[in-house]
């Protein structure tokens, strides 16, 4: 069944889990995270951001979405929008069916520029009006993220900031944080905390001064009862970066975050944790290596079931890691 966002965050706070919020563009990631979610009786949060909705077109990824719902009646499913830019895009989402959306106001409508408090209070709370006159819940973002090491956003195109970012914009106060959550009435709140999207987040193993889980417990103990979500939080598994570069890849040494430190933000509130670049990784690593060693093969659906099966294995270690396996 379809869900807002809020009654499964509230159900994982009054039970302390996480749930893995993973993105979706085609037919093999949808099908991987349900086939997951069902094998370890997981609720499920699926995501689509803007350049998903450019890549699949609206009515494909909308209907995609719904054929998850009906094809696991039993799982209940969030359809998220991830990172709007503007009050719009999320209106058209609700209008497509979305149970959830985030307005991400911690940039200007570009998705690029750095806004000020009072710009990111004034577009959330105006989706916080129309959003829950629908049923739909509404995920803002406070503080931009960024590696703490470098100043930087990271490598997606279209959901980080352009430039360089000091210290105190890439690390949310609590304070701060405090004053939206009253100021906007959110129903999470996505923190920063030295994560970036995309798989090159970290040059060597991340310690505590660049990935700040102590961060999230000072926040946690200011609006305890507020859900936490963690953007940016692909693990970057080294097996898979070794399977691409064994087959034909070039990816440069990089690291993710942790799961035991996702493990331990669960503890201090976290209940949404974003993850697109693992499964991003693992189809590739399963392409190329299908590819590389079946080389009469050319239907599709051989390489692409193969795919399916990594991702589904991604999902699955995540739901158990979290806490969410056996929540549906
Ligand atoms: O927010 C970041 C997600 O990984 C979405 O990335 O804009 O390339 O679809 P995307
Ligand atoms: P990753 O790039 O770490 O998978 O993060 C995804 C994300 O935060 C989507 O909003
Ligand atoms: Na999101
Ligand atoms: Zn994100």
């Amino acid at each position: 069944a379809l869900v807002s966002l809020r009654q499964l965050l509230d159900h994982a706070a009054e039970f302390g889990y996480g749930l893995p919020a993973f993105n979706v563009n085609n037919l093999e990631q949808m099908r991987a995270i349900m086939e997951a979610a069902d094998a370890v009786d997981a609720p499920v949060i699926v995501q689509a951001s803007a350049g998903a909705r450019k890549y699949a077109g609206a009515p494909f990824l909308r209907h995609l979405m719904l054929a998850a719902v009906e094809a696991f009646p039993h799982i209940p499913v969030v359809m998220h929008q991830d990172h709007a830019t503007t009050p719009d895009i999320c209106q058209r989402s609700i209008q497509l069916g979305f149970s959830s959306v985030m307005m991400d106001g911690s940039l200007k409508g570009d998705g690029k520029t750095p806004s000020d408090y009072d710009y990111n209070v004034d577009v959330t709370r105006t989706v916080v009006r129309f959003a829950h006159a629908c049923g739909v819940s509404v995920e803002g973002e406070i503080g931009c993220l960024g590696s703490l090491a470098t100043g930087k956003a990271g490598e997606e195109d279209g959901v980080g900031a352009e430039g360089t970012l000091d210290h105190s914009q890439m690390l949310t106060d609590p304070e701060e944080a405090a004053h939206f959550v009253r100021d906007t009435g959110v129903d999470a709140l996505a923190i920063a905390i030295g994560t970036s999207h995309g798989a090159y987040k970290f040059s060597s193993k991340p310690t505590g001064e660049v990935l700040r889980i102590d961060r999230i417990k000072e926040i946690h103990e200011r609006i305890p009862n507020t859900h936490l979500v963690m953007h940016g939080s692909s693990s970057v598994p080294q097996d898979w970066l070794a399977i691409i570069n064994q087959y034909g890849g070039d990816i440069p040494e990089t690291y993710g975050v942790p799961v035991e430190e996702i493990v331990e933000g669960i503890k201090y509130g976290v209940r949404k944790v974003n993850i697109d670049t693992d499964l991003r990784l693992a189809c590739t690593g399963t392409l190329r290596r299908f590819l590389a060693t079946h080389r009469a093969e050319f239907d599709p659906r051989k390489y692409l079931a193969d795919t399916v099966q990594s991702m589904r294995d991604v999902c699955i270690a995540r739901y158990e890691a979290f806490g969410a396996a056996g929540q549906a």
